[in-house]
């Protein structure tokens, strides 16, 4: 009895020195000779409160068992501490407090001893797993000789404190408990230290946060307040690491190093009464606020390993990879990134410069990664086409007239809205678009390259949309392939075009099913030909009348179109001419056409991406006018003419259609073609049409290329409803940043844009022989040539 009340007055001075125990029951020993087996359930030593559990938990569905310590009362059952997450023991293995003391886990699979508590053994009279989270062994004179506290794995708790040398070590993953990349460390120094480590070594690599307490650091302390911080020797505060805000009476907390690198303190409410919100744990901190940019490593990958990019929100840093790479293990993202695509070829890069582009990201850095080239001044397509043609390159950094080039792998990645240059990314273009060589005309002009490196960036909806192609592409893959053998159509003579049946394109496109477009002509549908791989094609059908008898012109058109050959036309390839049928087969233009671009259905392209837009139509139109066997005027360019293929190279469609339909339309071919808006004024006159109506199509659409606004807008005021008229205004007034409403990037390069609107204006004067001829346009564009332009007149 006297004994039992003098216990029970101990206890109470034990209870008024620390409130964290104010209802806490004295601990239940685990007498020697006790142990556990892992199974399913239920092996495990709560602590008096039931707040806290020591016992086996089993990790992943069919993995093994982690010898832990967890919060036992709520349903995450998060693990605070850890013995052997390097090397998990089978079901049935057990953890014993031997009659001499030991403690000791032993795996029944290789029946060996993977984990003992060092220290154990000398004079332990019996373990407990305590109300605060810490297991003990302790002898007879209550002195521990081993705590769970002093041997922390990832976490501490409140009441626990770091002595010097302690290392909290991160996590692997989320779900694998094994030594991870970043250590937390109080160093004999006395400072606390943030490190990188040369995984799968333990060894500190690069710091990226500390106290810088050497020389005074004498312990970490996570109070009984709920506070984390650096002490002096004599117990004074030296560092604030995180305060709190809750008490540790109404919430559960624990401070983790996570296997992102990030030291946080989380806090969970103990009882679901004190709010209505949902029970879970919350970040009241995080150490250090930015891991992205705070990782700096000489070697290694950073954050987020090779080549891969960090992004820091609210809740810590997530790991991104460019474009064209993929992550190397998508379970395991700080593994960093890969090339999805072969990279370019040493021996022979220029024949290889075609295949690859350079894809334009903003707000990206790979900080410290070596520059291994710098050119200083040059312009940006100089500074993509040295990359382009050089396979040592992996990305490209442009800036005001600086070009830097950095190999790969790329390291210390990081999304940064900061970072004002732009990253050229460098990616092989598809092999399914790639065009054959020697199909190229003007592949050997010194311009070339710079149009093959089209860079984009289109972010969100477009990554969306071609990821629905390329699946629907598999789909519709698998469904067409049928064990047919197709046997070779005839050609026509000396062109490269392919003679289809009817049924043959009745089949690849379904029946005529999915509609791409509509024209003046005919519609347009989709097809995938079996014959040919799965090849998608575009396959338009004329719906204009033929007669049975014009075959022979019907065919001469058609073998003029099919030798056209210039990288900005769309290229046809093969035709059907069966009774009254007439039908075109194309080439499919994964990106669709520049309409859905323009006017807001997708992101705004970049405006360096606009210009090489812009320039590849007039490459276009020039060819059509001058350089191919008989001119062609194309009467009808607007957007929806202009496709994209997947490395937004512009291809015009729909030319040479005109002069086919000619002969039994003449009378009605003004009212079937040109498209309201894009009309040259002399189509409604008896003046004759020449190619200046193409001249004039091409300013309009240059200004809604330049604005990204359709040239007429009936929501606009009125002085702005017509995009030409409003253009003059202001180019007449020099207030031409008023045609660009919340672009800044082209803001920024408002001399260049200038010159495009005073091209678009030329472009459109009424007057046919005041327009320049598509050849000027070209060369103003590149820029090749000084031409001066003449005094403009409002164009209506
Ligand atoms: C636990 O063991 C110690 C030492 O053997 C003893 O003094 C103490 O009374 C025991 N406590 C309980 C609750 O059994
Ligand atoms: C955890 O990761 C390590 C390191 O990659 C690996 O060796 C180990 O097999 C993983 N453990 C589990 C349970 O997946
Ligand atoms: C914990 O630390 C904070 C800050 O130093 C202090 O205000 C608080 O009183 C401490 N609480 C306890 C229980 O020591
Ligand atoms: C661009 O570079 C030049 C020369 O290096 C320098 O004088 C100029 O200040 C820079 N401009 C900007 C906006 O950084
Ligand atoms: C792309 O081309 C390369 C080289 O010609 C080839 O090895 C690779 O398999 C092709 N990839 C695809 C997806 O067709």
């Amino acid at each position: 009895m006297a004994f039992e009340l003098a216990y029970s007055f101990c206890f109470l001075l034990l209870l008024l020195q620390r409130p964290f125990y104010t209802f806490a029951q004295p601990p239940m020993n685990i007498s020697l000779g006790s142990s556990l087996i892992a199974q399913d359930s239920n092996s495990f030593w709560a602590s008096p409160s039931g707040d806290f559990a020591f016992g086996f938990r089993k990790i992943g569905d069919n993995g093994g068992f982690l010898l832990a310590i967890w919060f036992d009362k709520i349903p995450e059952k998060t693990i605070v501490w850890s013995a052997n997450g390097n090397n998990l023991v089978a079901k049935g293995s057990t953890v014993q407090l031997t009659e001499d003391g030991q403690f000791l886990l032993s795996d029944i699979a290789t029946r060996r001893q993977v984990w003992i508590a060092s220290s154990s053994g000398t004079g332990v009279s019996h373990a407990a797993m305590l109300d605060n989270g810490n297991f003990v062994l302790a002898n007879g004179n209550s002195i521990n000789s081993w705590e769970s506290f002093d041997n922390p794995t990832d976490t501490i708790l409140p009441a626990q404190t770091l002595h010097q040398r302690s290392i909290l070590f991160a996590p692997y993953t989320q779900t694998n408990y094994s030594k991870g990349r970043f250590q937390f460390t109080l160093q004999s120094d006395g400072n606390a230290v943030l490190y990188t480590t040369y995984f799968p070594l333990d060894t500190p690599n690069s710091a990226y946060w500390s106290t810088l307490t050497q020389g005074s650091g004498f312990q970490v302390v996570f109070n009984l307040s709920g506070f984390i911080y650096v002490t002096a020797r004599d117990g004074s505060m030296l560092y604030m690491i995180s305060p709190s805000t809750v008490s540790t009476k109404d919430y559960y907390q624990r401070a983790t190093l996570e296997y992102d690198g990030v030291f946080r303190h989380y806090i969970y409410p103990k009882s679901s009464t004190s709010s209505s919100v949902k029970r879970a744990w919350s970040a009241l901190s995080l150490t250090p606020l930015n891991i992205c940019t705070v990782i700096l490593e000489g070697t290694g990958g950073g954050a987020c390993g090779f080549n891969s990019l960090c992004r820091n929100d609210d809740g810590g840093p997530s790991c991104h990879c460019p474009y064209g790479y993929t992550y190397v293990d998508p379970n395991d993202v700080l593994k960093g990134c890969k090339q999805n695509f072969i990279s370019q070829r040493c021996d022979d890069a220029a024949l290889e410069t075609d295949l690859f582009y350079l894809q334009e990201m903003l707000n990206t850095d790979w900080a410290y990664s070596a520059n291994y080239e710098y050119f200083q001044p040059v312009t940006e397509d100089w500074c993509r086409q040295t990359c382009l043609g050089d396979c040592f390159c992996g990305i490209a950094f442009y800036k005001n007239q600086t070009c830097w080039k950095k190999s790969i792998p790329l390291s210390n990645g990081r999304i940064d809205p900061s970072v004002d240059w732009k990253a050229l990314i460098k990616i092989r273009i598809d092999n399914s678009t790639s065009r054959q060589a020697g199909q190229d005309s003007t592949k050997k002009s010194s311009s070339a390259s710079i149009v093959h490196g089209l860079v984009f960036m289109v972010i969100g909806m477009l990554v969306v949309f071609l990821t629905l192609a390329v699946t629907f592409f598999v789909v519709r893959r698998n469904y067409f392939i049928k064990p047919k053998v197709s046997q070779l159509s005839p050609f026509i003579q000396g062109i490269n075009l392919r003679c289809f049946t009817y049924m043959e394109l009745k089949e690849a496109t379904n029946g005529f099913m999915e509609e791409l477009g509509r024209g003046a002509f005919g519609t347009v549908f989709k097809g995938v030909l079996a014959s040919d791989n799965g090849k998608f094609v575009a396959v338009k059908r004329l719906d204009t009348m033929f007669r049975e008898g014009d075959h022979p012109e019907f065919k001469a058109e058609v073998s003029g179109i099919g030798r056209t050959n210039h990288r900005n036309l769309v290229q046809l390839l093969g035709f059907c001419d069966e009774g009254h049928h007439r039908i075109l087969v194309y080439e499919f233009m994964s990106n669709g056409s520049l309409n859905s671009f323009l006017f807001g259905e997708r992101s705004r392209l970049h405006w360096y991406l606009r210009r090489q837009i812009a320039l590849g139509i007039a490459r276009g139109l020039l060819y059509l006018h001058e350089d191919c066997s008989s001119q062609i005027i194309h009467c009808d360019i607007k957007p929806e003419n202009i496709l994209l293929d997947d490395s937004f190279t512009v291809r015009i469609a729909d030319f040479g259609l005109a002069k086919l339909l000619k002969a039994d339309q003449t009378q009605t071919i003004t009212a079937i073609r040109g498209t309201k808006g894009y009309v040259a004024p002399e189509w409604l006159t008896s003046l004759p049409v020449t190619v200046k109506v193409d001249v004039y199509s091409f300013g309009i659409l240059l200004l809604e290329i330049i604005c990204c606004r359709k040239n007429f807008e009936e929501a606009k005021n009125e002085k702005e409803m017509v995009l030409a008229d409003w253009a003059f205004n202001c180019y007449d007034q020099r207030k031409l940043h008023l045609l660009l409403e919340n672009d800044d990037e082209a803001k920024d390069n408002i001399k260049e844009m200038a010159k495009y609107v005073t091209i678009a204006l030329w472009c459109i004067q009424q007057d046919p022989s005041l327009r320049p001829t598509m050849k000027d346009v070209t060369h103003i564009l590149e820029g090749t040539v000084e031409i001066s332009i003449p005094v403009l007149k409002p164009s209506s």
